[in-house]
């Protein structure tokens, strides 16, 4: 029946009305924090394209992720930045029983013994190239970098991590990563795959904050290509049958389509990251006086929630978990 029978502001008039009309509560056991972990001691440095976002050297980090835990924060995904001069062709740092991610890990462990740990499993942050897998001829290779990953990822369980989370895209990197990790001991570290990521502008202050843009060419090889919807579900269910638990997809609000998509058509735990350049675009807006930035922020991640995502990924975790506490 339409109006004038239907008024359908009547539940809209009251905050209390309207809480109970409410169909999607953002909440905070949604939210996993991304942290970087870089070297040295006492550093709290800040990412001057992401405004409120620090890099931590271990021992500081450890103090970040109890006041992670105190905001009722359930996790967090760790990044590490290993010194420029570590790095080579293979990525040695990525799976260095003492490397930057494993000391993070211990030190996360350690400080807030009920944080889930999720760590990136990449080569990038620890080739001298840049890019996510071994470079040969100039080519991102696939096969010989699952072997590379696979042990990234071993070494990251060993130092404590609860999740391993690959976001290199090289084909058959997960059943690499569930095999590995099982044969070494660590049948119940969960796989959340980056499985529906793709090659986004968006990531452009994650290199900075990272230091790990590509040294030649792009990722486009490996990297989703942006216009592809059915694709993205295709990478989803290849994932699930590698063993992934988790499935993620990245970037989350111009991709929300393909978010929803696999709500309707996939029964596992989702994820989704609102990643570096969404989150610098409301920052920049909101420091030029152009938008309430809290306000924004809170729409793009419930949008995000909305769609479909369990899990979200955002460098605003620690600001929407006050106000949500509030
Ligand atoms: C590394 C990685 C990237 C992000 C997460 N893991 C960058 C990339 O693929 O270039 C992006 C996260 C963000 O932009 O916040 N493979
Ligand atoms: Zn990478």
């Amino acid at each position: 029946m339409s109006f004038p029978r239907t008024r359908m502001r009547r539940l809209r008039r009251t905050e209390g009305l309207r809480r109970l009309a409410r169909e999607t509560r953002l909440s905070r056991e949604d939210l996993v924090l991304p942290l970087f972990a870089v070297e040295g001691r006492g550093v709290r440095e800040p990412v001057a394209s992401m405004p409120g976002v620090l890099r931590f050297s271990v021992d500081q980090l450890a103090d970040e992720a109890k006041a992670v835990a105190d905001l009722g924060i359930p996790a967090v995904i760790l990044f590490g930045v290993p010194a420029s001069d570590a790095k080579d062709g293979r990525g040695s740092g990525a799976d260095a029983p003492d490397g930057i991610a494993q000391r993070a890990v211990e030190a996360v462990r350690r400080a807030a013994p009920g944080l889930v740990v999720i760590t990136d499993v990449c080569l990038c942050e620890y080739t001298d190239h840049g890019h996510c897998g071994l470079v040969e001829e100039g080519e991102v290779r696939n096969d010989p970098s699952l072997e590379r990953l696979a042990a990234a990822a071993v070494s990251h369980a060993r130092a404590g991590a609860h999740v391993v989370a690959p976001s290199d895209m090289m084909d058959g990197r997960v059943a690499a990563i569930r095999r590995a990790l099982d044969a070494a001991g660590f049948p119940d570290v969960a796989i959340l795959a980056y499985a529906a990521k793709f090659a986004s502008a968006y990531y452009g202050p994650f290199r900075e904050a990272a230091e790990s843009a590509p040294a030649f060419g792009d990722r486009r090889g490996y990297q989703m290509d942006p216009p592809n919807r059915r694709e993205a579900l295709r990478e989803m269910r290849l994932d699930l049958e590698e063993g992934a638990d988790v499935l993620m997809v990245k970037p989350a609000l111009p991709y929300l389509d393909v978010l929803a998509d696999a709500r309707r058509e996939l029964d596992v735990l989702l994820a989704a990251y609102h990643v570096s350049g969404e989150y610098a675009m409301i920052q920049a807006a909101a420091q030029r006086g152009w938008l309430d930035g809290p306000r924004a922020m809170e729409e793009a991640v419930l949008a995000i929630k909305r769609a479909g995502a369990d899990w979200i990924l955002t460098y605003a975790a620690k600001d929407l978990a006050r106000a949500l506490r509030a």
